[in-house]
């Protein structure tokens, strides 16, 4: 149906209404991130100061007791607050995308056994055993290091400030999709159900808790963990103990650096254009991260199946990279249409998929008309580039 001229006007005025809005609010959350900031300097400068005079005091043997336990009460009020200050700032740095994560492969079963000993001595206070049972010492993940430390600990260190005396902090770890999940399972108090999701807001602390704290902790990893294409969520019951997991995408394989042979032919491979079909951030960036030693490789990226299927037709690629789950067409049929047209016929395609199995049974389907390369995610790096190869020297034995 064709719209009438004022359904048109109509149309254009809810549009420039939203326009109008979204700047609104992001010229308030800027304004909010500046006041965050400067509040913070302004109160930093003399928690720093409060911090220092209360930790020399501490070390002098001359106190008597009681003094000792008046100047711990002002070394854990200023911590407190300086805790509250930072943790402000940086939800506030992530609502107005100004937070910069620096990227870097992260060996998972280090993390972890670091985040461990760091709490560890908590745990020890209260007899808690803390047992590392993920074993993940072939998966990698590719983001800010410092931040995914922040997000283990501030997990473990709830895990045990809301266990029970002589209670446990069970760490598991396994692939699932193309992503990493890592549970945080302890035996304390637990949380009711109608409060899973307010925990993550923003000084949002159950009704009695005890223990200090800023109620900032669960909505910082949240959002940290959001802003690097994952997820978080519980289960838990009263008195049963809680099971706080997270996922986010990861690599499989051999990432200590040093050039495979293939990876050493990969190079002599001259210039190779490569288009990359996926529309999670977090996966394109450990795309880059992979190609990052081939200077050869350029890879340029669509972020849904319609965009991908245009810059195929329009430029000419060596070879191209679809993930079956997109957002606006399936991967299948992506693949399909590249098939069909003339311009893309020839082009490799390597399909990605958490669901190997479904994969398999459609390419079945698919190869049928023409050989596709699949690959399981999480991607086992060695075995990508295996095929990066043997694609290029197929390839180049066709065009001889
Ligand atoms: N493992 C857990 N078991 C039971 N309750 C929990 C657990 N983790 C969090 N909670 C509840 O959720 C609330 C919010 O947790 P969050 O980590 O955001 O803040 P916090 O621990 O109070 O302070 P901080 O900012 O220092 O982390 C806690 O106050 C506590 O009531
Ligand atoms: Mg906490």
């Amino acid at each position: 149906m064709i719209g009438s001229t004022a359904d048109i006007r109509e149309r254009k005025t809810v549009e420039k209404a939203v326009i109008h809005a979204k700047e609104r609010l992001e010229k308030a959350n800027q304004a909010k991130l500046e006041l965050i900031s400067r509040m913070s300097h302004e109160l930093r400068t003399p928690l720093n100061g409060i911090l220092g005079f209360a930790q020399l005091l501490e070390m002098d043997d001359s106190l008597n007791s009681q003094q000792q336990e008046f100047v711990q009460a002002i070394l854990n009020g200023a911590r407190h607050l300086l805790n509250l200050v930072n943790e402000m700032l940086d939800i506030a740095r992530i609502e107005t995308g100004e937070i910069q994560l620096t990227y870097d492969v992260i060996k998972l079963d280090s993390v972890i056994d670091e985040s461990v000993k760091l709490i560890q001595p908590l745990a020890d206070k209260r007899n808690i055993k803390i047992v590392n049972q993920a074993q993940l010492d072939e998966y990698y993940v590719y983001t800010d290091p410092t931040r995914f430390r922040q997000i283990l600990l501030n997990l473990l260190d709830n895990a045990v400030k809301y266990n029970r005396d002589n209670g446990t902090v069970m760490i598991t770890g396994r692939s699932e999709g193309g992503n990493i999940c890592i549970h945080i399972k302890d035996s304390g108090v637990g949380i009711p159900k109608n409060e899973h999701e307010k925990i993550f807001e923003p000084f949002y602390r159950i009704k009695g808790t005890e223990v200090d704290g800023t109620g900032m902790g669960l909505a910082l990893v949240k959002q940290l963990i959001q802003f690097m294409g994952g997820t978080i969520g519980v289960e838990s019951e009263l008195g049963a103990g809680s099971d706080f997991w997270f996922s986010l995408p990861a690599i499989k394989g051999d990432y200590s650096g040093g050039m495979n042979l293939y990876q050493k032919r990969l190079l002599q491979m001259g210039e190779k254009k490569i288009l990359y079909i996926e529309n999670s951030e977090a996966n394109l960036k450990l795309m880059e991260k992979i190609l990052e030693p081939f200077p050869n490789f350029s890879l340029i990226s669509a972020n849904c199946g319609k965009d991908g299927l245009k810059m195929a037709f329009r430029e000419r690629f060596d070879l191209i990279l679809v993930d079956i789950h997109l957002r606006d067409i399936s991967g299948y049929k992506v693949l399909e249409s590249l098939q069909k047209d003339g311009r893309t016929k020839q082009i490799p395609v390597i399909v990605f998929s958490a669901d190997i199995a479904s994969l398999e049974m459609e390419m079945l389907k698919i190869s049928k008309k023409g050989l596709k390369e699949y690959m399981a995610k999480p991607l086992e790096v060695g075995l990508f580039f295996r095929k990066l190869e043997q694609i290029f020297t197929q390839n180049k034995n066709k065009e001889n």
